[in-house]
């Protein structure tokens, strides 16, 4: 019985210690995220080689396995069945001789144009960055290169091509991120790449052997950083096709350090020609970066990205791992003052977490109204969407007993959505870290619509069906309990629905060691 319980206790604090190096189960700790997606323990960056497959979604991801810094890159794995419950899977993609392994895309070759597939198999081939460590030491500029991996068992494991890499450095410092899509109409593969300052295409017909198409965005676009992770994503607007080329930058977002920048325009199979030239960014929100799309999603253009930003990714306080990716969303378009724009929304599939639901209809805010006492006071994981004329300033305001406040609001006057993360707990770890962020309000609709989702430790604005966007972390020194509505000038909202959302993690007891549900 001694022995017994000996070794069952034995076993109870080995798994705690693989559930994120803390003795506490994933779920429990602070900051940790209730339905985004965080890896149980260590180092996250961008969202890699997202893809949909057999009934499952697998996320991949920048991974650093021995630290809760950034290091020598792998790609780390999470299954999904619905985009919102994520398993976490073993590290799919290990550094080798030829580098560190960078951002990249995973397609599924239908037609075995790579001829990896063997007795009718289809394959997976994850198209990736090698990052020459020893090179870039060297001060050579060829250090990155790009290589190709396949997976004949839906990506549990995965075999480097023994031609590696399949796209050499012509000289280039960045070269990198290969996001890789089809392109019926021509029957070939496209490869959109970010090289330094600009985006260049390559074509291939299976995968091993590339050739150079085009260039775009030298003199277009924002070019406080340098590019990276971009996407090349068909959309359909009156029945056309209209072509989104998503650009991350770093530095030089609209509201400090890295962001989102896009053009929407044509796409013939060679070159890109974008129909505007004004800068327009996917998200304002200081923390969503590096986001591309899932492959094989059929009509439907679904983007994650990383919920950080490379300014103070490396000091946020959260203490097993670090980073969190936003919820799945997916994108449209729409028009505004005769412009064309992105819209981005949180994917249906989030439903599933929806718990108790309030409605109420002409609310009307004087000061403040007490929405938490009115809901049943959860301020920690929920989803808040109203209906407010933008004749007035009001805000949603998260607080808790310590007097963290995180403020999301209108502000009429420069008529502007904003998150100000001045006073939300932790914020001295980074300088500017703690300061209020602005998007334009580029809808010229009388009402405005809202929507929140809010998790633990962070908050996501969804604007006027999706036209302003904005993502923002955030580290109360407790959990926000207290959840009211505030107006000084006073408003009345029309229609407003709260849902208290479920945590997506395995209940405690439920989780399998290593996973992350
Ligand atoms: C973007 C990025 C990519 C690169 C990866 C390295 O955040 O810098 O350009 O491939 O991260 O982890």
């Amino acid at each position: 019985m001694q022995k017994r319980s000996t070794a069952f206790a034995l076993l109870v604090f080995m798994s705690f210690c693989a559930l994120g190096q803390t003795a506490q189960p994933a779920g429990s700790e602070a900051h940790r995220e209730q339905f985004h997606f965080t890896p149980k323990a260590h180092w996250m960056n961008d969202p890699n080689g997202m893809v949909y497959y057999k009934g499952k979604y697998h996320l991949f991801f920048q991974y650093y396995p021995e630290a809760t810094v950034w290091g020598p890159m792998h790609w780390g794995h999470a299954t999904s069945k619905d985009m919102v419950h994520w398993r976490e899977q073993p590290i799919a993609l290990y550094p080798d001789s030829l580098g560190w392994i960078f951002s990249g895309s995973v397609v599924v070759d239908e037609q075995n144009t790579s001829g990896f597939g063997k007795n009718g198999q289809v394959p997976l081939i994850a198209i990736f960055t090698h990052h020459n460590q020893k090179l870039e030491k060297q001060k050579s500029d060829k250090f990155q290169y790009q290589s190709i991996a396949y997976s004949l068992d839906e990506g549990k494991t995965w075999t480097k091509y023994a031609s590696n890499p399949v796209l050499p450095n012509p000289g280039i410092t960045d070269f990198r991120d290969p996001k890789v899509r089809w392109y019926g109409p021509q029957k070939k593969w496209i490869m959109t790449l970010a090289t330094k300052d600009r985006v260049t295409f390559y074509s291939s017909p299976n995968l091993k052997e590339w050739t150079k198409e085009s260039e775009f965005g030298k003199d277009l676009g924002a070019h406080g950083g340098v590019w990276e992770c971009p996407d090349l994503v068909p959309l359909t607007h009156n029945g056309k096709t209209v072509w989104a080329l998503l650009v991350s930058i770093n530095p030089g977002g609209p509201n400090g350090g890295s962001a989102t920048q896009y053009f929407l325009g044509d796409f013939d199979g060679k070159t890109f020609t974008s129909s505007s030239k004004e800068t327009k960014w996917m998200d304002y929100g200081p923390d969503n970066y590096a986001g591309v799309t899932f492959a094989n999603t059929g009509n439907r253009m679904i983007l994650m990205g990383w919920m950080s930003n490379w300014q103070y990714a490396d000091k946020v306080p959260t203490v097993a791992w670090r980073s969190a990716n936003t919820v799945p969303r997916e994108f449209g378009l729409q028009e505004a003052n005769g412009n064309l724009f992105l819209t981005s929304t949180p994917v249906k599939e989030l439903a599933v977490l929806t718990d108790k639901t309030t409605s109420l209809t002409n609310v009307s805010v004087n000061g403040e109204y007490d929405l938490g006492a009115k809901t049943g006071g959860n301020a920690r994981t929920f989803k808040l969407t109203l209906s407010a004329p933008a004749t007035s300033d009001f805000s949603v305001v998260l607080a808790n007993d310590k007097g963290n406040e995180l403020v999301v609001g209108y502000d009429k006057s420069e008529n502007a959505y904003y998150i100000d993360r001045t006073k939300s707990g932790k914020t001295n770890f980074e300088k500017g870290f703690g300061k209020r962020s602005t998007s334009p309000r580029l809808s010229t609709a009388k009402s405005i619509s809202l929507t929140l989702l809010v998790d633990v430790a962070s908050v996501e604005l969804f604007a006027d069906s999706g036209l302003s966007v904005m993502t923002s972390v955030f580290f109360p020194e407790e959990d926000m309990s207290k959840l009211t509505l505030q107006s000084a000038s006073g408003v009345t909202i029309s229609k407003l629905t709260y849902n208290s959302l479920k945590s997506a993690l395995a209940e405690p007891g439920k989780e399998k060691v290593g996973a992350v549900r």
